[in-house]
């Protein structure tokens, strides 16, 4: 049967699978950036840059209209930043888990924070589900999502939605873990199943998310599967770009120009 979405362990249905995910994000807020730099070896640190070097051509336009969906603790959305031009129009930063964005919004927020001069690039915090974002239909040009997607609860409702609020041309970009194959595929199998929940557990003290999150990579559409599913929304030029081994990688699209 194909996967509708994320699947967090004792949820019965699309709204308890939402809530248990919202509630584990805001649970591990205060570690995750430490977890997330020991357990990927800082290596999600090319990843993001990697991915805001992919779209540089928008985000250099100021007047772009950029949504950094799903955006946590901001990492993401500081990545997208440096490509932005001084006295550009702030990016949205979107994520429904409270004390995620609260952490994010102290790294890329306006210029009240920090050292930053009046007119650095900086990000719009917004608490909200990508599944019912607060933005018009057409507004966007681009939209990036990094380790997010994968944890909706229904992934061709999250594709629909970013498709509603994209304009005709405009741009997605989904980062997110993927289950690279063969000999590197089976090694990194027992660091992802086994080490790393047990480093994720001794740092966070708690069983559940570092559980989860091999579960969920177990569970998320493999870019066959994800690529068949961009093309059925509507989406036009969908792309799957493997980051180091195929241990993540980058699904590109386009909002088709109007016939
Ligand atoms: C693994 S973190 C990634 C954070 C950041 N983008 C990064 O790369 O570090 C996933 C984030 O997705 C958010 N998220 C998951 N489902 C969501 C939804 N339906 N709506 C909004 N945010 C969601 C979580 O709250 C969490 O902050």
């Amino acid at each position: 049967m194909p996967t509708t979405g994320a699947k967090p362990i004792g949820a019965k249905d699309e709204a308890s699978a939402a809530q248990a995910v919202q509630q584990m994000f805001n649970s591990i807020a205060p570690r995750y950036d430490l977890l997330n730099h020991v357990l990927s070896a800082n290596v999600d640190r090319i990843w993001w840059n990697r991915t805001a070097r992919r779209f540089r051509n928008v985000l250099g336009d100021p007047d772009a209209a950029i949504l950094d969906m799903c955006c946590g603790t901001g990492d993401m959305t500081m990545a997208l930043l440096k490509h932005r031009p001084r006295g550009a129009r702030p990016i949205l930063a979107a994520d429904f888990a409270h004390a995620m964005l609260s952490r994010g919004a102290q790294k890329f927020g306006g210029p009240g924070v920090g050292t930053r001069e009046p007119d650095a690039p900086c990000a719009i915090p917004i608490e909200a589900d990508a599944l019912h974002l607060p933005l018009p239909d057409a507004s966007l040009d681009l939209i990036v999502t990094a380790f997010g997607f994968r944890n909706l609860a229904n992934y061709e409702a999250g594709l629909r939605e970013f498709y509603r609020v994209l304009k005709p041309g405009g741009q997605l970009g989904i980062l997110d873990f993927s289950e690279p194959g063969g000999l590197i595929g089976k090694g990194y199998a027992i660091y992802f199943r086994h080490v790393l929940p047990a480093i994720g557990r001794a740092i966070c003290g708690r069983d559940g998310p570092y559980n989860y999150l091999p579960a969920s990579v177990g569970n998320f559409p493999p870019p066959p599967q994800m690529l068949a599913l961009m093309q059925t929304v509507g989406y036009a030029q969908s792309h799957w770009q493997s980051y180091t081994f195929g241990i993540a990688g980058l699904y590109t699209a386009v909002r088709p120009q109007a016939a």
